[in-house]
């Protein structure tokens, strides 16, 4: 993806009148001022196919739409479904954006069309932080999935893998705005589509014709709405044309077998923010969980009383920042949603400008230059461990106080054996250990497939500090390379600040809890509210163990057998044909969400929402050429193609 240009741009709402939203960027109605609901209706939810899908099918609808704009098509789409669709049917809504809208300004719109408050305010409500990437949201309690890529459509679009059966196509008119009639992003719309899928648009130019009819579709020209001649619905003629794979074979999901509820429970191993996160989207999913943990939720290394969820500030874009953009976007969804009690405000100290990296990955108004340095407007502090306990708070979640020793796999699921009482019998198993697990004491469990994956526990120190003068008011968390909360004892359950962090990857001295505090102490001097600290006060310290893996971003997905990946790639690796490669082979119902370093909160949020549709056959919410570098089996992969070897 190109990585310079800024992806997504926020526009504001020119307004003709309180129901008519106008392009100043395009010179363009979003909709028609005459009667933008029934052209809407007509032109894209019946020429499409929907609504004839809606009243004949008894199954999942996959509705796709280029220019979601203000959402009208989207809320039309919805308010139909929440009315006519039967029980069981749900709804799959893949939607593309360059320019997403301001949400103060969708407010004020749809303010102005009371008939559609209903499906409306699930949209306001659950509208994302709007960075670049895909968004995944879940309305309806689940029944509909709205998933919404901002950038351009054509990029968004090669970097996904879903399907679609009635497409909406609705850039604004082809003369302004070429690209979103391009002929590269329909070849794209038919790699995407079910066969024999539908498209409507309300254009009839015969250049944008051409196109749609280069990539499979066969147009009909119908009468357009209201005062417009014509416009056009489409279907594809045969099997989709281009089967373009945005995935290589190793890092395909082809040999994974999808889940379902019936199969029986998934056996989670550990209750920290990672083990707690994935119970929950799985549970949500209607599947049964078992939560193993001898120590109940939250209490090892995400249990801290207050932990950071932070935007990740670098010079470039690179994987890590583009995971932690997706992170947080998704963080602030699961704060809302489960309603996690929170203190938003972050102060970055360090920093007097925003580059251009904050300014292309952020929206300008999550986050203000002040005197002092950056402030991140969205950003602020949680506490982990009652994040833990909130996730795993669902009655589809059982916690078994129990410590692992073994997990073995009996053909059609697995037999997890704990240190006491009978072995526990299950689906699927999803490994989320921490740092513990590469800790030598307590004597780690057997899981044979993440052993062989190279990662690395880092001890880290935090120190609680009771208020003075000085710090008492402080209302944000100041961050540099450390950090230093306010007090918030409401959140927390201490009358402390807490400041943070040390990071050792190196040997642990017998002293290095003193010689951490004393660190701790000094490098928050820099600060004025910290400067009096002083270090014979009484000060608690709290250590924990983050789990690193080698490029600092966290494992998710199946797991693999490195001798297996060996045998199927390791010729190709030197030189063969890779393209025609068979899909990497997945150890069945084997699966992890682990190391995740310095940003377990937000990460959690993130991984755990993959892994679950990963697990469960649905389209992975983040753009696919990320999966290269969040895929378990990557260090394997690497290996083999390493200089020397291949
Ligand atoms: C000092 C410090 C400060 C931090 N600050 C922040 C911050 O501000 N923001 C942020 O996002 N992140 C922060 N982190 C990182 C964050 O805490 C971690 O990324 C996160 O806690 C990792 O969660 P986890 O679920 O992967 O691992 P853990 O929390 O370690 O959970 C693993 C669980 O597995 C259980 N377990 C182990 N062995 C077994 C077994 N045999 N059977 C069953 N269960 C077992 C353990 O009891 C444990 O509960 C900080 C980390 C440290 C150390
Ligand atoms: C007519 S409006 C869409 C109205 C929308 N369907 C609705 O119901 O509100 C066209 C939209 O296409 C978007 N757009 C233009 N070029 C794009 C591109 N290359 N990729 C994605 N979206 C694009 C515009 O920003 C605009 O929001």
């Amino acid at each position: 993806m190109n990585e310079s240009a800024p992806a997504v741009e926020v526009v504001r709402l020119e307004f003709r009148d309180e129901r008519t939203p106008y392009s100043g960027r395009f010179h363009d109605v979003y909709f028609s001022a005459l009667d933008g609901i029934s052209e809407s209706r007509y032109v894209y939810l019946d020429g499409s196919g929907y609504l004839a899908a809606l009243a004949r099918e008894n199954r999942r609808i996959e509705v796709g739409e280029i220019g979601f704009g203000v959402g009208l098509n989207f809320i039309l789409t919805l308010d139909v479904f929440l009315k006519e669709a039967k029980p069981g049917q749900t709804l799959h809504y893949h939607a593309f954006e360059r320019y997403p809208v301001h949400l103060d300004d969708l407010k004020r719109l749809y303010a102005a069309y009371p008939e559609l408050a209903e499906a409306s305010g699930m949209l306001l409500d659950h509208y994302p932080l709007l960075t670049p990437g895909v968004h995944s949201l879940r309305l309806a309690g689940g029944r509909v999935r709205l998933w919404l890529s901002l950038g351009d459509a054509k990029e968004q679009m090669s970097l996904s893998d879903f399907r679609v059966a009635h497409w909406y196509w609705d850039g604004f008119a082809p003369r302004q705005n070429p690209d979103a009639f391009d002929p590269g992003l329909f070849r794209e719309v038919s790699r995407l589509s079910r066969p024999r899928a539908k498209g409507a648009s309300f254009t009839s130019a015969g250049w944008v014709r051409r196109a749609i009819e280069a990539s499979g579709f066969r147009i009909e020209k119908r009468p357009g709405f209201g005062k417009k001649r014509e416009c056009i619905r489409a279907e594809l003629d045969s099997e989709p044309p281009h089967q373009l794979q945005p995935l290589p074979p190793w890092f395909s999901n082809e040999r994974v077998i999808p889940i379902s509820p019936q199969s029986g429970p998934v056996g989670i191993i550990g209750a920290g923010l990672a083990g707690t996160a994935v119970a929950r989207r799985l549970a949500e999913s209607g599947y049964e969980v078992l939560i193993l943990d001898p120590e109940g939720p939250g209490q090892r290394t995400s249990g801290n009383p207050l932990g950071l969820y932070n935007l990740q500030i670098s010079k470039k874009p690179n994987p890590i920042s583009r995971f932690a953009q997706a992170a947080i976007a998704e963080f602030l969804r699961e704060l809302q949603e489960l309603q996690v009690p929170h203190h938003t405000g972050i102060l970055r100290t360090d920093l007097r400008e925003a580059g251009p990296l904050m300014e292309s990955a952020y929206p300008e108004d999550s986050y203000e230059i002040t005197s002092r340095g950056i402030r991140l407007k969205v950003c602020g502090v949680v506490n982990p461990k009652e994040l833990c306990r909130i996730r795993i708070d669902h009655p589809g979640i059982r916690l078994i106080r129990k410590r692992v020793t073994s997990v073995e796999s009996t053909g059609n699921g697995f037999r997890i054996h704990v240190q006491e009482g009978p072995p526990i019998e299950c689906a699927q198993v999803v490994t989320t250990l921490g740092a513990e697990y590469r800790l030598p004491d307590p004597q780690p469990p057997v899981i044979p497939h993440l052993d062989p994956i190279p990662m690395r526990p880092i001890r880290g120190q935090i120190i609680l500090v009771p208020p003075m003068e000085t710090s008492r008011g402080l209302q944000e968390t100041l961050v540099e390379e450390g950090y230093a909360s306010p007090v918030l004892p409401e959140i927390s359950g201490v009358d402390a600040h807490l400041i943070g962090a040390t990071y050792q990857a190196k040997t642990v001295l017998p002293d290095q809890e003193e010689i951490d505090r004393d660190l701790l102490i000094r490098e928050s001097a820099k600060w004025p509210e910290f400067s009096g600290l002083n270090p014979s006060g009484s000060i608690q310290s709290r250590v924990g163990w983050r789990l690193s893996s080698p490029d600092k971003l966290p494992l998710i997905g199946p797991l693999c057998d490195p001798v297996l990946v060996a045998g199927l790639y390791g010729n190709a690796f030197r030189g063969g044909p890779v393209k025609t490669l068979p899909p990497i082979p997945v150890a069945p119902g084997e699966w992890t969400l682990t190391a995740l370093g310095s940003r377990g909160i937000t990460f959690s949020a993130i991984g755990s929402l993959l892994l679950a549709d990963w697990m469960t056959g649905e389209r992975l919410s983040i753009e696919l050429d990320l999966i290269e570098h969040l895929h378990p089996a990557r260090f394997f992969i690497r290996k083999l193609k390493r200089p020397g070897i291949s």
